[in-house]
């Protein structure tokens, strides 16, 4: 098989599709992979790396997205839009529920676009989405902690306190793989954290990590609405497969945090859960919306790329290895895998991308 590697183009972003180790295992199996030159820099992966590892270093986007299966980070943006035509498939994050503009280019192409984020175990897990959420997760709190100082805009809380004055309150919406491993970090820092969720036996199992060191709640609107004020950390960490984020707290509700808290909306590459959030990037992470700094970006781990790309990696690459030796037909006899196919023959597959756009024309 053909596999192409575009350097990733979106802001800030430096994590890389593959990586040399990556690379190597390919090349042993005998298939070819060209490498946009340099797109392995920010992950701290050289050229030379990845010749060493038996790629090609091609000059241009167009080359890396000229082969028969291409592998990146993110999904594309609209200056990539023009190499969506000749048949072929994607395997990157496409997160279609929050992009329509990327759901119509794709449906207007001749790809098989297959998303990370859509892969599922048959026991429900997202086995693609869970290493950058992880990262994504323990994240949420090292920014959300640097947002409460004073000279970044917050209210100049020191999570963790100190014996004598309170600690922070970290609040979480979600208890998935995001929200527990803030609260890992947010209970390390020694701040005082409450999970919501609506998975009962989600909380169960986090009552046995936890113990009583987390306050475990029942996510509705009237338990969220007593807790929200009370934050000096918002985190949304929810997920419902495929579909846009549920907004689970409104603009008045953020209008009564304290001043300088604030929010960290994980579930923002999902539409995001808190009314008042749009989208940031890490050029410009934050904003005040209601008195209160939120921060938006869609590629959390993109901050951390040595980790990420490595992290991302030890997870696809069963997957690349399938469909690079099996084509299409790896989606006939992994089920796993044909989850992850959002967009095929033009037309849009996944059930639940296909719910948030009823009205595609
Ligand atoms: N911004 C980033 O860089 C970044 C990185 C990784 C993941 N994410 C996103 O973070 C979000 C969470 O990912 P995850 O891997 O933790 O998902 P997950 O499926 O492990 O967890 C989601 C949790 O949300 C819960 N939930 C659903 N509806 C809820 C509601 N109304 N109230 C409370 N809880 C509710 C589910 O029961 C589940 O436990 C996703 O949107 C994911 O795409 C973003």
């Amino acid at each position: 098989m053909k596999i192409g590697v575009p350097r990733e183009i979106k802001d800030q972003e430096f994590r890389i599709g593959l990586s040399p180790n990556s690379v190597r295992v390919l090349s042993d199996q005998g298939h070819q992979v060209s490498i946009e030159t340099q797109a392995g820099v920010g992950s701290g992966f050289t050229d030379e790396d990845y010749q060493q590892a038996g790629a090609k270093i091609v000059t241009s986007a167009a080359e890396a997205w000229q082969q028969e299966l291409v592998i990146k980070v993110k999904e594309p943006l609209k200056e990539e839009y023009k190499y969506l035509n000749d048949p072929k498939m994607l395997f990157t994050y496409l997160h279609l529920a929050a992009d329509k503009d990327l759901t119509k280019a794709l449906i207007s192409s001749n790809i098989t676009a297959i998303a990370y984020e859509t892969v599922e175990l048959p026991d429900g897990r997202l086995p693609l989405l869970t290493p950058m959420s992880i990262i994504a997760g323990r994240l949420s709190v090292q920014f959300g902690a640097r947002y409460l100082e004073k000279q970044q805009g917050g209210r100049g809380v020191l999570l963790g306190g100190i014996p004598g004055v309170s600690a922070g309150r970290v609040v979480i919406l979600g208890g998935g793989i995001v929200g527990t491993e803030a609260a890992k970090i947010a209970v390390g820092m020694g701040a005082k954290v409450q999970i919501f969720d609506i998975n009962v036996d989600r909380l169960a199992y986090l009552e046995t990590l936890f113990g009583s060191r987390v306050e475990l709640l029942y996510s509705n609107a009237s338990s969220i609405e007593k807790a929200v004020p009370q934050g000096d950390l918002l985190i949304g960490a929810v997920l419902v497969t495929g579909k846009r984020a549920p907004t689970l707290v409104s603009r008045e509700l953020v209008s009564k945090m304290h001043p300088g808290s604030v929010i960290v909306d994980v579930a923002v590459d999902q539409g995001g859960c808190i009314e008042t959030l749009r989208t940031t990037s890490h050029s410009s992470p934050t904003y005040v919306a209601e008195g209160v700094v939120h921060f938006g970006v869609p590629n959390m781990p993109g901050a951390v790329p040595w980790t990420a790309t490595q992290a991302l990696n030890n997870s696809t690459l069963p997957y690349v290895l399938k469909l690079a030796n099996q084509g299409l037909e790896a989606l006939e006899k992994d089920a796993s895998l044909a989850k992850g196919v959002n967009v095929k023959d033009g037309v849009l597959v996944h059930p639940a991308v296909q719910e948030a756009f009823n009205d595609l024309t």
